[in-house]
């Protein structure tokens, strides 16, 4: 196949060659004779007249080829002291069940399932049952408040909501059954039903719409699989934009399929047979694709985990699950590094177990930090690979591709583009930088197969998010530089959105509701560093004329109003009240120059700033921190 740059020249050359030739992995109920439709940019549909299932190609074909018994799904949860492995074999026959649990309820071809679950193995068979009858899923991660997911479920529209009594975050049972009855109750649209997984540790009074999931498999007839259009959603997976209305990525079928294929055992190195371990949750991206999309499609082992890196019940967990289960690649966010580090600085649980059958530790979903990296690649003795990508883009934009070759390292970058990906750094007018200059880092349109080819029902949100900056490319969001060798640094986001321990998160969306307290006249809310999570938020609130309140209850109030509101997982635990924030003579709030302020940066004032004296009175309360 050749080195790195090879194949990055195939796909470049001759895109269309490339993808077929990529293509040629999956199993097509018609295959495909085109790669790119680029008829009606900025719109592109990848395989335009190929027809296939996912879910076919995720688990029928394997059993298909004799590798039924061979472990699909392997469910290690510590929070409930249990381990299930499910083979090819039983994995499709529970999702045809499941497949035909939810066509019994109404659910046909195109129409949308809300999967709101915890780290259950029935998550996975959800998504795929989903897939195998041409539904479109929208999981919704457990984190995130009742109107977080009412919002999600106006904009999906589900037919039925899939749901557990409850999940398990650490020590905590939390009771998923009133949040998501409280989520319906605020939502405009109403799912006909909801299928509900009773869970021992805290079962549910099911009401006239509940239907248990138990029951409904005991009865159900299973289904077969649906083939589908390959430019035909899959799923719908909502993500923080900078507004509090979350973005739905739409994603393909066929080139999700492929690029996911692909990158199995040319990125991950792993392939038919071989495990990954991917720490993370099925609402997240990361999650979909790599715990539960990616590794099936390659016919490989999965690992899907319900606990934490720490406390579940330490910080050993990680080595025994890749112990235990042979994991070849191990696959997190680098906080979930930090808070192992924190706990066991030395190293001492990972002395216990044996992993040598460990080959790579992957790290995504925020920037690495050098001391973990270091602290990894120490502890571990194997490559530690960064690599950046997006909900938007499905699988990574720039990693160090391990199973063509691995690249030299440089500290800071995840190395270079994978094939497909044409990265570029533009200026504020749109012109392309000099190697090593920080811009605005896009990607030359087309996209490769994979990336979102919209937004859910909103083609001009789309437009307008990420292809109106500057014609012809698609903006990332986040900023950074190319050196003069092609490798990419990504520095963070030029936007509101904020990553906090791996969770991507739209500070838009908490100012939303802190405003919405009576007493706030304005808010402004920033991320700022934090040795744990990589960022956290801070919120800065100026109260309405002549409201005088107790301000460290103000603060409880607003602190548990965003918790309400948006998640625990927001971690907005720190307010202050202000007299008033910076802003600049057109009135646009000051806040770039705040978060720099607050990480210790020598932030140049703007030349454009309305009162000076404003922002030199907040400067002692951005710097605590
Ligand atoms: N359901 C309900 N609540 C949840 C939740 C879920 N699925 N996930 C997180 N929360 C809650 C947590 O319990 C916590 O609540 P608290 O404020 O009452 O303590 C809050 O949301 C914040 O969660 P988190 O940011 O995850 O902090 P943490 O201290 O519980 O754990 C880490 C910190 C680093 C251990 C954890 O974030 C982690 O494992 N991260 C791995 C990275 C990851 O999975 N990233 C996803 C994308 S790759
Ligand atoms: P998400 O959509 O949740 O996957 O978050 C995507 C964002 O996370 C990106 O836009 C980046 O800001 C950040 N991110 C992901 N991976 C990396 C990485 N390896 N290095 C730096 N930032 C990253």
């Amino acid at each position: 196949m050749g080195g790195y740059e090879d194949v990055f020249r195939a796909s470049t050359e001759d895109p269309e060659g490339f993808w077929l030739g990529a293509a040629q992995a999956i199993d097509w109920h018609v295959a495909p004779t085109r790669a790119l439709d680029a008829s009606r940019p900025p719109f592109y549909r990848w395989f335009p007249d190929g027809e296939l299932n996912v879910c076919h190609n995720a688990l029928d074909r394997h059993v298909d080829a004799g590798r039924g018994g061979q472990a699909a799904l392997v469910y290690d949860s510590p929070v409930t002291g249990t381990q299930r492995t499910y083979t090819y074999e039983q994995l499709r026959d529970e999702v045809a069940r499941f497949a035909g649990v939810l066509a019994g309820l109404g659910v046909g071809r195109g129409d949308r399932v809300v999967i709101y679950l915890p780290m259950v193995p029935e998550a996975a068979i959800a998504m795929l049952a989903c897939a195998r009858i041409g539904a479109v899923h929208s999981v919704v991660f457990g984190g995130f408040a009742p109107k977080e997911l009412a919002v999600r479920i106006d904009d999906a529209a589900p037919t039925v909501v899939v749901s557990a009594s409850c999940g398990i975050e650490g020590k905590r049972v939390i009771e998923y059954k009133p949040l998501l009855d409280a989520a319906i109750e605020q939502a405009t649209h109403k799912p006909a039903k909801r299928v509900i997984l009773q869970r021992p540790q805290a079962e549910a009074a099911l009401g006239p719409d509940d239907v248990d999931w138990a029951a409904a498999m005991a009865s159900a007839t299973p289904a077969d699989c649906v083939p589908v259009r390959s430019t035909d959603p899959l799923y719908v997976l909502y993500t923080s934009g900078t507004t509090g209305k979350p973005k739905g990525v739409v994603r393909d079928s066929g080139g999700h399929a492929v690029a996911l294929r692909w990158s199995m055992p040319n990125v991950y190195d792993v392939d038919t047979g071989e495990t990954i371990f991917t720490a993370s949750d099925v609402g997240w991206v990361v999650g979909h694709s790599y715990i539960v999309y990616a590794p099936l499609l390659a016919g490989a082992t999965t690992v899907l985990y319900e606990g934490k890196p720490v406390g579940t019940p330490d910080a050993g967990q990680f080595w025994r699950v890749v112990a235990e289960h042979g994991v070849k690649s191990l696959f997190t966010a680098p906080t979930a590094f930090r808070a192992i580090k924190k706990e066991d600085p030395h190293g001492e649980y990972a002395q216990q177990y044996d992993l040598s059958g460990l080959r790579y530790l992957f790290l995504a979903g925020e920037r690495l930090d050098p001391e973990t990296y270091r602290w990894a690649a120490d502890l571990l003795g194997i490559p530690v690979i960064d690599h950046w990508w997006q909900t938007e883009t499905g699988w990574p934009i720039v990693a160090n591709p391990a199973g063509i070759e691995l690249l030299p390292t440089k500290p800071g970058s995840p190395t270079k583009p994978l094939p497909g990906w044409d990265v570029q750094v533009l200026d504020t007018s749109g012109k392309p930088v000099e190697p090593g200059t920080d811009g605005a880092i896009v990607v030359k349109l087309p996209m490769p197969p994979g990336s979102l080819p919209t937004l859910w029902n909103d083609d001009e949100r789309f437009v307008q998010s990420y292809l109106a900056a500057f014609d012809g490319y698609y903006l990332t969001g986040d900023g950074g530089r190319i050196d003069s060798d092609g490798y990419v640094y990504v520095m963070g986001r030029t936007d509101d959105v904020i990553n906090v321990a791996g969770h991507r998160l739209s500070t838009g969306g908490m100012e939303e509701v802190l405003a919405s307290h009576p007493d706030v006249a304005e808010c402004a809310v920033i991320g700022v560093a934090d040795v744990m999570k990589g960022q956290v938020p801070r919120g800065f609130v100026v109260l309405k004329a002549g409201v005088e309140r107790d301000e460290e209850q103000l603060r409880a109030e607003l602190v548990q109003l965003v918790r309400d509101q948006v998640g625990a997982v927001a971690s907005l635990k720190d307010v202050a009240v202000v007299p008033a924030l910076p802003k600049t003579r057109s009135g646009k709030i000051l806040r770039k120059t705040m978060r720099g302020i607050a990480d210790g940066v020598d932030e140049p004032v703007p030349s454009t700033i309305d009162d000076a004296t404003v922002l030199d009175a907040l400067r002692p309360v951005l710097r605590r921190s």
